[in-house]
């Protein structure tokens, strides 16, 4: 009984020192994150993004050889005319955030939904701007019946069918498509770099080859990209999945499958600082030296982890945009850079990168009224200081 109660105490008093030690730890980590964002804070405060005119982004982009587009939505796009004005106002290209992938696309095995696309389509051509295809092969966005319905004897079918039709419904009326979207993953652990998806499983690790081979037949003249994400920073991760890409390109291209392109996607944080221009200006040169194009895809930053205050917060991001953009600027063989939607109505962080206080978030271009924000100006500086292509 006594030594129970002994017993008991210490494991009591071991306790409370083991929670003592994860408080402590858990107050260093705060003081961590507020050290970090007072350092954020402080660089960012001073900084000028003075611009010299009012030109669109679009129109700075284009004297410099450069494309300036963004991400939208078919509902959006047809319901706010404001919208609809500052994207046809700033952008030369756009690109749907939705609409083309096989959830929409397919809403059955067997039957194709192009309406909403088409309706995008058609705003790009009536409106004068580029039209570009997001994505033909992603493990994501796939319609309910697509896992009680793919096997490894339909798999291959199932895309060929897919890629031909969409890459055909929309040939010569297309900028560029995101043939395969996000297939390395570095932490699956494979040899080859490859992402466990169901196509991988179901159709082997030459999907990719098929993808980009059946989508060059179905439209031998627009610009065949390799999309991905998680390539900008300094750390093991971003730095496993540079490597991991740039093999599969290179080995892509040493069997000659046309591809053209590699789409960086820049999903930032205002919150990170591990941004190194030199290692990441040297995977662009990488890049280019296979003799492929690069594209900066869906550009935005959150500003989850950022002061509420808007006088704090939009330096800090339009800083990041800015010294983003500069650096791969400066790499001759990117071509065009597109935000991940246009006005912060509108944008997929919202409901993925929320802050924690409720406010709006304020990671794109134009805030929620259609005005121009310091991140607007981060951009048009990034294009005026560019070299033409
Ligand atoms: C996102 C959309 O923005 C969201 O609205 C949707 O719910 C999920 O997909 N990488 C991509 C894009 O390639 O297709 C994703 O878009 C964002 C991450």
């Amino acid at each position: 009984m006594l030594s129970r109660k002994i017993f008991g105490r210490r494991q009591t008093l071991l306790g409370l020192g083991g929670l003592a030690g994860i408080g402590a730890s858990v107050i260093g980590t705060e003081l961590n994150k507020q050290y970090k964002l007072r350092q954020i804070q402080r660089d960012s405060q001073n900084r000028n993004f003075k611009v010299t005119s009012n030109t669109a982004l679009g129109q700075r982009a284009a004297t410099k050889g450069l494309i300036y587009g963004a991400a939208v939505r078919q509902y959006a796009l047809s319901s706010d005319t404001k919208l609809a004005e500052s994207v046809v106002y700033e952008c030369k290209m756009i690109v749907p955030e939705w609409e083309l992938k096989w959830n929409y696309l397919r809403p059955t095995p067997t039957s194709f939904n192009f309406a909403p696309a088409d309706w995008l389509a058609d705003f790009s051509r009536r409106n004068g701007l580029l039209f570009r295809g997001h994505t033909l092969v992603w493990h994501e966005a796939l319609p309910i019946w697509f896992p009680k319905t793919i096997n490894s004897k339909n798999a291959r079918q199932l895309l060929l069918e897919h890629i031909t039709t969409v890459v055909k419904h929309y040939a010569g009326h297309i900028h560029s498509w995101d043939v395969v979207n996000e297939a390395i993953d570095p932490r699956d652990r494979r040899s080859d770099g490859l992402k466990n998806t169901p196509w991988l499983q179901f159709i082997g690790q030459d999907y990719i080859e098929i993808a980009f081979s059946a989508a060059a037949e179905s439209d031998p003249n627009t610009l065949l990209v390799y999309n991905d994400y998680g390539l900008q920073y300094d750390t093991h991760e971003h730095e496993a999945k540079r490597n991991a890409v740039l093999k599969l390109l290179e080995n892509l291209k040493s069997k000659d499958i046309p591809i053209h392109a590699l789409g960086i996607q820049s999903h930032l944080s205002g919150y990170e600082t591990r941004f190194n221009p030199d290692k990441f200006k040297k995977f662009l040169s990488e890049v280019a030296s296979l003799g492929l194009k690069i594209l900066i895809t869906e550009m935005d930053v959150a500003d989850n982890k950022l002061p509420s205050d808007i006088k704090f917060r939009d330096p800090i991001v339009a800083g990041v945009y800015e010294d983003y953009l500069s650096v791969a600027l400066e790499e001759p063989a990117v071509i065009s850079v597109l935000t991940w939607g246009l006005s912060d109505s509108y944008t997929w962080l919202s409901q993925n990168k929320p802050r924690k206080d409720q406010a709006t978030v304020r990671t794109l271009p134009l805030d929620t009224q259609m005005r121009r924000k310091l991140a607007w100006n981060a951009i048009a500086r990034a294009f005026d200081k560019a070299t033409k292509r």
